[in-house]
């Protein structure tokens, strides 16, 4: 099903393709003229796609530095949290089954043989690779795909249904909204290049960093045309740094019009776009001698983000756009607390919670207001009369753990906080232990102590989920204990709560001990209060929304794709803790020298077989890559597991868990955000319906659903590295393109 999809689209493609070729000059040398004579005017200089991919494609490729950069980049992923896993997934996980170190191996292989023909095509099968694993901390930028995002800029989609419930259609986001303005000549988008509209949206979703497909299929759209922060949120369609090999989306409306819409490249490329040749781009982004690979990474240790989300300056921002008045706010709309007066709300607050990213590089350090302000909202609202309450997470990306701990403990100040995680066991992780706990703490510098006590493998400083600390030794902590057949350490908790909170200035209540979060018990019961979310919840979203869950609060799944079955609330990485490469490279360095100080002191911290296989397994620093990755923190790896008390051995990114109420987009939405909350209000509480029913207590596991639309034994990233071109080529053929 899915290849028909790509022979159309694709077929397509070469036609438009041929037409372009031929051109007498150099194209990247067209491509720098262009940005010579436009960036001075335009912030967003864009050429037609192929120009760009002409220029991408004329880069060289070298193939032992190819080899070499996979071998160097598999010891990074080792950290990986759930390799395994993804390799095999459980039967109820809607997860692609994806062998990430098969699948390098095979882009290694295909390298070898010389293969690839320019740094870009090797480039984008690492990034089709990693990218199929859907996981919002697993993130690849090489250095080739820095210069070019492929948008189709002027084309912005949307997916409503006419009431909520009956199964939604797409619409451009300008006819959408003409709708919800009352016009009625307005037809919604049947085709997208010959293709059913809602299954090619499906198919192009099929790279988006998060589990759930649904989820996925609102990334592709603008539902939500400004986010709770107020932030313009019309992402244009299918924009990513992989070229599809479409030029044009051709859309085929229901009354027979149409309309085409070309795809762009934006230039991104770091320092502007001055280079001349293939060549001259390949020394500019991918020599090893230009590009800083690393930078010093400002995100605390305990952060959890899974994308960028719109990162909040540290100066004050205005309220939301098109949101009712804010009865209370934080100054950035971390947190927004309103009284819609929207039918069916009178007894219903509603908090929005667009981030949990409330510390930042820039230094935003927004901890504490982010909570009191959740804190003072909940206490206004219940002496206000409310007695129900929908906190509203849409597209809440995550950020600081403590952050969604803090708000849990809002809601629920009387419970013991959990939490409980697992790194993946392997070599490189074991030698870094063993040498971080083999050395006498007191006898190094503080910052080697403050590197130390970074890397979260100081076993002194680490507790059991019941935040009791129990480890004797590293190699008790180690394992390898078997977790649903991913080599584990113990189950430990994300931080001690009693000396990761702070009254004043990171609050998380427990009993009446978070300062001004200060009450003993829960304010709304937890069956009035609903978690709204549409499905682009990942990563500390993610721990508060099962916390939440965990204690019988209602779900709210907005979106996804046309049906009529229940979907999942919870669509993004469910695990606690990003790990950005350059902090590996850290902690990894450090081990180097630590154990180089031991063995120059003539008590080495590993035998001397051992210190083979460190040597072999270790990764090297990312400034001596052979081929650079891009600067930025830009490439990371989902550090820890999640678990919860019920299974201690599955990863919750597994963990297939329908949402209460299962709800879709209408035009009203779109131009007003408090008919969704109405909405949402009326199926759980009233006697509105929810798309597929209700769904019962909580559904945590047990559901095995059987997807009729997306298939989880995809394996194609395994077995077609390479077949950009190729594959193009051969299916335009199979469909009889002369
Ligand atoms: C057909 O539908 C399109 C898309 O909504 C709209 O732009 C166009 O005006 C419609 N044409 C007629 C004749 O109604
Ligand atoms: C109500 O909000 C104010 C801040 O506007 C705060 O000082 C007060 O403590 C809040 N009341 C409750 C009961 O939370
Ligand atoms: C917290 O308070 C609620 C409401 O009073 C109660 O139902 C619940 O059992 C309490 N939880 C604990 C752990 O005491
Ligand atoms: C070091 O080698 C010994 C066997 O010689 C092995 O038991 C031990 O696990 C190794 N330590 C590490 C950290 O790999
Ligand atoms: C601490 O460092 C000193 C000086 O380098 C060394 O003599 C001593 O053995 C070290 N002690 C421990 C416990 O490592
Ligand atoms: C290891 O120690 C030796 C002797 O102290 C030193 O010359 C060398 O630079 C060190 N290497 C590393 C990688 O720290
Ligand atoms: C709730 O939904 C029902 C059924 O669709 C509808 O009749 C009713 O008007 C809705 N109530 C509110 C307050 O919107
Ligand atoms: C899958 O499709 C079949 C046939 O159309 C239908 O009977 C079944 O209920 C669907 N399963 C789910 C989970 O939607
Ligand atoms: C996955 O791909 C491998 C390599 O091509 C093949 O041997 C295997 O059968 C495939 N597995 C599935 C489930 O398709």
């Amino acid at each position: 099903m899915h290849s028909n999809f790509q022979a159309i689209a694709s077929g397509l493609v070469v036609i438009l393709a041929t037409g372009v070729l031929g051109a007498s000059e150099d194209p990247c040398t067209e491509i720098s003229n262009s940005y010579a004579r436009e960036s001075s005017s335009q912030k967003r200089v864009h050429v037609p796609a192929q120009l760009a991919v002409d220029c991408l494609t004329s880069m060289p490729f070298d193939s032992e530095k190819g080899v070499s950069f996979i071998d160097e980049y598999s010891k990074y992923l080792e950290f990986q949290s759930d390799l395994e896993l993804l390799a095999n997934p459980p039967p109820s996980s809607l997860s692609n089954r994806v062998d990430l170190r098969a699948g390098l191996q095979s882009i290694r292989s295909y390298a070898s043989r010389g293969l690839y023909s320019n740094q870009f095509h090797f480039d984008s099968d690492l990034m089709d690779l990693i990218n199929s694993a859907n996981d919002g901390h697993l993130l690849i930028t090489p250095c080739s795909s820095t210069a070019f995002t492929f948008m189709a800029s002027d084309l912005v989609l949307v997916s409503i249904s006419v009431d909520g419930v009956s199964s939604p259609q797409v619409y451009t986001q300008h006819d959408a909204k003409l709708l919800a303005a009352g016009l009625n000549d307005i037809s919604p988008v049947t085709y997208i290049n010959g293709v059913g509209a809602a299954a090619l949206i499906e198919y192009q979703s099929r790279f988006q960093r998060l589990q759930d497909p649904d989820a996925r299929y609102n990334m592709m759209l603008s539902n939500l045309p400004y986010n709770g922060q107020g932030v313009s949120n019309s992402e244009p369609f299918a924009a990513e740094t992989v070229w599809r090999e479409t030029s044009s989306y051709y859309l085929t409306f229901a009354n027979q019009s149409s309309q085409s819409y070309d795809v762009l490249a934006v230039v991104t490329a770091p320092g502007g776009f001055s280079y001349k040749s293939g060549s001259d781009l390949f020394e500019g982004l991918c020599g090893t001698t230009t590009s800083p690979t690393t930078s010093p990474s400002g995100t605390p240790s305990t952060s959890a983000s899974a994308s960028a989300p719109a990162v909040p300056s540290s100066t004050s921002t205005p309220p939301p756009t098109t949101y009712p008045t804010p009865v209370m706010r934080e100054e950035h709309n971390l947190v927004v607390g309103y009284y819609p007066d929207e039918p069916g709300l009178e007894d219903v607050a509603v908090l929005s919670v667009p981030t949990f990213e409330t510390a930042d590089a820039t230094g935003l350090d927004a901890l504490a207001p982010f909570a009191e302000i959740a804190q003072y909202f909940v206490g206004n609202a219940t002496l206000d009369g409310k007695k129900r309450i929908i906190v509203d997470v849409q597209n809440n990306g995550g950020g600081v753990v403590d952050s969604g701990f803090a708000l849990f403990s809002v809601f629920f100040p009387n419970e013991t906080l959990y939490s409980a995680t697992r790194f993946r066991a392997h070599d490189a992780l074991d030698f870094m232990g063993t040498i971080f706990n083999g050395i006498n703490p007191d006898n190094v510098s503080e910052t080697i102590q403050e590197g130390l006590s970074s890397s979260g493998l100081v076993v002194q400083l680490m507790d059991n989920p019941n935040q009791e600390s129990t480890f004797g030794n590293w190699n008790d902590f180690f394992g390898p204990y078997d977790a649903d057949g991913i080599p584990s350490t113990s189950l430990v908790a994300e931080f001690n709560f009693g000396v990761e909170a702070n009254p004043s200035t990171n609050p998380i209540n427990t009993d009446g001990l978070g300062g001004d979060l200060n009450s003993m018990t829960p304010p709304f019961a937890p069956e009035d209060i609903i978690v709204l979310t549409d499905g682009r919840c990942s990563s500390t979203c993610t721990i508060f929304t099962d916390h939440m869950i965990s204690k019988g609060v209602k779900t709210v799944a907005m979106g996804g794709r046309p049906s009529s079955n229940p979907m999942q609330a919870i669509g993004g990485i469910k695990g606690s803790q990003v790990e950005v490469l350059s902090n590996i490279d850290t902690g990894s360095q450090l081990a180097v020298s630590l154990l180089n100080g031991s063995i120059t002191a003539g008590t080495p911290l590993l035998t001397t077989e051992n210190m083979t296989r460190f040597e072999k397994v270790m990764p090297i620093p990312l400034e001596n890559f052979p081929l650079p990755l891009a600067a930025g923190d830009r490439n990371s790896i989902n550090y820890r597991n999640t678990y919860t008390k019920t299974d201690e051995t599955t990863p919750t990114q597994f963990v297939y868990e329908l949402a209460t109420c299962h709800l879709f987009y209408t035009a009203q939405t779109l131009v007003n955000p408090a008919v969704t909350w109405a909405q949402a209000a009326n199926a759980t509480w009233g006697s509105g319906s929810c798309v597929g029913g209700i769904q019962a207590g909580n559904s945590i596991g047990s559901q095995s659903f059987d997807d009729n639309v997306s298939s989880n034994s995809e394996n194609d990233s395994v077995s077609s590295p390479g077949t950009h071109t190729a594959l193009g080529l051969l299916l335009a053929l199979g469909s009889g393109m002369d």
